[in-house]
């Protein structure tokens, strides 16, 4: 994971690099640091901590000169330390590096090095400047010693460098990690993200897989993997619908879950072309499999029920980081539905890439336009949720299982009906936001001592109950375990004591009879049962109301005061729950 931004122009770099990092931190906030140049020195300050922290711990703010990078990190190599922080040096402080990804062979790199370089720091980032310093001192220029070094590293990076030898540049390469350059009459810069650059430009240049570039005050050279020069234009972004500020929110979790009517309302405006394209695609095919992690897995458990139930179109559903494992059974007759929110998901990206060299046809669903899985697709369909800076997903599911529906819709030949009906349900989730106000906040407060909570459903809602307990787990921290609720019996029920609480996701549609029987046998070993439903039930200790829609659609409006009471369950337990300890929202490692 972890952030890396550079500049190079006329503002004073230290505060354009808090800045555009500031807006990188969803992808790692354990530590961070920055590196300036100025009269031929670099000046560096990094330590553990959030960026805000940082800067006032070691006044980053305060740092010289025009020219810089930057890092924030999610810890994979070496622990959360001051010393692991990034930039690393090499031994006479004439090269700085910030690093994103992950080096395989550093523990070779490393022994080779040790004899005459000496290591600060347990990561296998520190290995860079040290082999871009062995390199410069034969001769070659920055650039010329990155183009050597990559061809070295095993493993997936996007690297900067600047050195106090060649002050008028900043150099970069990317391997299976994003790196974007931002162009604006003001100066040059570098990001993990375009998103760094919101507010500031929108001329971008994106980096293809291996190449290297050296950027400066006034221009852009790009280098191929064999060293050849490339050219290529800016293109211009407006892929940021939507505020970066929390606004009148005091949490972008909280906002975001606000936001998610405007988010649906958004995804469904698709080209309708592309839509009724991939349903061709889907329809000629032997084999649909949808590939995902985490939140976005559960918008897939969702999509593989409406397929069934619209379309007819059964398809499997296979976490992204076990897909290498079904790879035999990849071929030209398959086609992978792969769904990522970032589309920088190290464990998705590499079961595609697998597909792909099997013959198998790429669709995503994606939010970030010109993401890496983006990129690798055949064709993609893109949520249009803006950004989301709370780690915990919210708009984006919602805007997921929107594509989801289209697509279900546009294979059953009632494209229009789908939209209609998106349309409708949307109405229902905005009414129901506003009802909500206390319910879901009240419901935390009496619950916020309990340590374990189950959460139940049967057929197309089960996913929302896996996906109720994964916003619990990681934004309050709190034991939570989502199931079928018929699986209940065969294990997890010796569980079940007093006032245990059991969250039942049990809409009035065709799981409702079905369910019942499951909620009675928790409740009979003294389960606090709160019941999520249109419809009441005696077995409920607690009611949460939610709005009548069409069976097919109830995973849109169930899911929203359970994403409610996990915020909530953090607020009460003092977490802050956009940056939820231990985790980053853009998983670039497997
Ligand atoms: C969601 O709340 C989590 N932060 C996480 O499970 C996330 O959904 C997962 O890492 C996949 O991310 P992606 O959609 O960007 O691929």
């Amino acid at each position: 994971m972890c952030g890396i931004v550079g500049y190079i122009g006329e503002k004073p770099a230290a505060s354009v690099l808090l800045d555009t990092l500031s807006r990188l931190e969803y992808r790692g906030y354990d530590s961070a640091g920055i590196a300036t140049l100025y009269q031929g020195q670099i000046h560096a300050g990094k330590d553990a901590g959030s960026l805000m922290e940082v800067v006032a711990k070691q006044h980053l703010d305060m740092l010289p000169g025009n020219i810089g990078i930057g890092h924030t990190r999610w810890a994979t190599h070496g622990g959360i330390s001051a010393a692991n922080a990034h930039p690393h040096m090499d031994c006479d402080n004439e090269i700085a590096v910030v690093h994103n990804g992950i080096i395989e062979n550093y523990e070779i790199l490393r022994q080779r090095l040790k004899g005459t370089h000496r290591f600060l720091s347990q990561t296998d980032s520190e290995v860079i400047p040290h082999l871009l310093d062995e390199y410069v001192h034969t001769g070659l220029s920055l650039e010329q010693a990155l183009q050597k070094v990559v061809k070295e590293l095993e493993g997936s990076y996007a690297i900067l460098a600047i050195s106090s030898r060649e002050p008028d540049k900043i150099v970069g390469a990317r391997r299976e990690s994003p790196l974007i350059i931002g162009i604006s009459p003001e100066g040059n810069y570098l990001a993990s993200d375009a998103l760094a650059f919101h507010g500031i430009t929108d001329r971008v240049i994106l980096i293809e897989e291996g190449e290297c570039v050296v950027v400066t005050r006034v221009g852009v050279s790009i280098y191929n993997e064999s060293g050849e020069k490339v050219k290529r234009a800016p293109i211009k972004t407006d892929w940021y619908h939507g505020e970066l500020s929390k606004g009148l929110y005091d949490y972008f979790m909280l906002k975001e879950i606000h936001e998610q009517p405007a988010a649906i309302r958004r995804a469904v405006c698709q080209e309708t072309a592309e839509v009724m394209a991939i349903a061709a695609e889907i329809r000629r095919v032997k084999h649909v499999v949808f590939t995902a992690c985490g939140t976005s897995r559960h918008a897939a458990l969702i999509g593989r029920y409406v397929f069934s139930k619209v379309a007819g179109i059964f398809g499997e559903v296979v976490m992204a980081s076990e897909f290498e494992y079904f790879i035999e059974s990849v071929d030209s007759q398959t086609l992978v539905l792969a769904i990522s929110q970032s589309g920088e998901t190290a464990d998705v990206l590499d079961g595609v890439r697998r597909a792909k060299v099997k013959g198998a046809k790429i669709i995503s669903l994606v939010n970030t336009v010109d993401s890496s899985l983006a990129r690798l697709s055949d064709r993609v369909l893109y949520m249009k949720s803006g950004p989301e800076v709370g780690v915990a997903a919210t708009k984006t599911f919602t805007a997921q299982l929107t594509l989801l529906y289209l697509l279900a819709f546009a294979l059953a030949d009632k494209y229009e009906e789908g939209k209609n009906q998106l349309t409708s349900v949307t109405a229902k989730i905005e009414e129901s936001l506003v009802a909500d106000a206390d319910e879901t906040n009240d419901l935390a407060l009496k619950l916020k001592n309990q340590h374990d909570f189950y959460f139940i459903a049967r057929g197309i809602n089960f996913a929302v109950a896996a996906e109720g307990a994964l916003k619990l787990k990681e934004v309050a921290y709190v034991h939570a375990e989502g199931m079928p609720a018929g699986e209940l019996k065969h294990g997890t029920l010796a569980l079940i004591d007093r006032g245990t609480p059991v969250v039942a996701i049990c809409p009035h549609d065709y799981t409702f009879d079905e369910i019942l029987p499951n909620i009675a046998e928790t409740a009979a070993r003294g389960a606090y049962v709160i019941g999520v439903s249109d419809k009441f039930e005696s077995l409920f200790n607690e009611w949460i109301r939610i709005p009548p829609v069409p069976e097919l659609f109830y995973p849109l409006v169930t899911i929203i005061p359970l994403q409610l009471f996990a915020y909530h369950s953090a607020v009460f337990r003092a977490l802050d729950p956009d940056k939820p300890r231990n985790l980053a929202k853009s998983v670039t490692v497997k």
